[in-house]
């Protein structure tokens, strides 16, 4: 880790202000439905009591843009994180982020209590990383904890300009992030194959190029695999493709050529005569797909082929689901993978989820405990594989 952690820091009686992502999924009533997010900050916090100091906690919810709203606020979540975490003498949790009140707050804690700021994208400020707002935070903590890597590729107010105004360093759950999904890239166990679905090609076109140069193989499922195919000259009939991405799928195609990693596609497919769970489905060719019909899974043929990929791999990266995984009929490619990378797990294989859907995927199948890692971030886990720097993770303290 080229950052420095919370392990270099001596705590005892200091102030550790941390930015976690509790940015959790919520019903109509405002329930959290999945507090994973909640509990993969716990270690973190666990560490920063026990040895000494006192915590505020600041996360967004939501995307509220810049306005109080009592729909995004952090109530629900700090009940949640009061029964998670009954050895904090107290979670107490604020109504404002920053300012006199909020400095009050922060000021009366003693070693072993919790404070929970508001919503931090209640203020305006945060998005547009203001350095007022950044400077405001900075007077609520000692050294700051950067643990949302959920959020580390936004460059806002309290993940990255904080980070210039106190010492800064990482929490245990971004130290494992980077170690799992950046070690994965930096100096994979071989062969390295990744696995990359979902719907659109254009949201991945850097992910794949990026990989290309890294792996020894790239399996494409999942909606984009139909632009691949249709950029070989197939007739994909009803199915979802993206015509201007089709030269950028073909450029795609040659970079593999060159780069000496094997790009994969289906051979065959789950088709439906309507995107709709009970509609009329067939197992083709993927030369074969009649007009009026549409790809909506990968095949039996494929799943088996990308299954021993996955088998014969030393580390597996899987991001994005092979097909409407959703819809039981369209949901055999994605939970055959699923079972593959639980399989490769057990003899030995680095095996980790990157974020999203394909994590929602891994957990309908009931297999996320076989995994090596399953990623906590969506987006941020998306421009890690693109190769990019994350901003929230570039600001802390070099070691
Ligand atoms: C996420 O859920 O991916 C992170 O919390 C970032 O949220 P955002 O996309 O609203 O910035």
């Amino acid at each position: 880790m080229a950052k420095k952690t919370i392990r270099d820091v001596e705590w005892a009686g200091k102030r550790a202000l941390v930015r976690v992502d509790f940015n959790v999924p919520q019903d109509d009533t405002g329930a959290i439905t999945d507090d994973t997010r909640i509990r993969a900050a716990l270690p973190t916090i666990r560490y920063l009591l026990e040895n000494g100091a006192s915590v505020v906690l600041m996360s967004h919810l939501g995307r509220p843009k810049g306005k109080v709203n009592a729909k995004y606020s952090m109530r629900p979540v700090v009940e949640r994180l009061f029964e998670l975490l009954p050895e904090a003498s107290e979670v107490k949790k604020t109504e404002v982020i920053t300012g006199e009140s909020a400095e009050a707050a922060a000021a009366a804690l003693r070693p072993g209590q919790v404070l929970m700021l508001e919503n931090t994208r209640f203020d305006p400020r945060e998005e547009k990383n203001d350095p007022e707002m950044s400077a405001e935070l900075a007077k609520l903590g000692d050294v700051f904890v950067n643990d949302a890597f959920g959020a580390a590729h936004r460059a806002n107010a309290s993940t990255e300009g904080v980070a210039h105004l106190l010492p800064g360093v990482a929490g245990l759950l971004l130290e494992k992030e980077l170690a799992f999904i950046g070690g994965a890239l930096e100096d994979p166990a071989r062969p390295f194959v990744t696995i990359i679905g979902g719907a659109k090609i254009s949201d991945k076109i850097n992910v794949i190029d990026n990989l290309l140069g890294k792996v020894n193989a790239l399996l494409i499922g999942g909606g984009m695999a139909n632009t691949f195919l249709l950029a070989q000259g197939k007739t994909m009939g009803d199915s979802l493709i993206e015509p201007d991405s089709v030269d950028v799928a073909r450029a795609l195609i040659t970079k593999a050529e060159t780069s000496g990693a094997r790009l994969i596609l289906p051979v065959d497919a789950v088709i439906a005569d309507a995107f709709s769970a009970s509609a009329n489905t067939q197992v083709v060719s993927v030369d074969a797909v009649p007009a009026g019909w549409r790809v909506l899974d990968i095949g039996p043929e494929t799943a088996k082929i990308y299954a021993d990929e996955v088998k014969a791999s030393k580390t597996v990266i899987w991001n994005g689901p092979m097909g409407v995984f959703e819809m039981q009929p369209f949901a055999s490619g994605t939970f055959a993978v699923a079972q593959a990378m639980a399989d490769a797990s057990a003899i030995g294989a680095i095996t980790i989820i990157g974020g999203g859907d394909s994590v929602a995927a891994i957990e309908q199948a009931g297999l996320a405990d076989k995994m090596s890692h399953v990623s906590t971030g969506g987006g941020a886990s998306l421009e890690l594989l693109e190769g990019k720097v994350l901003p929230g993770v570039a600001a802390l303290a070099d070691r």
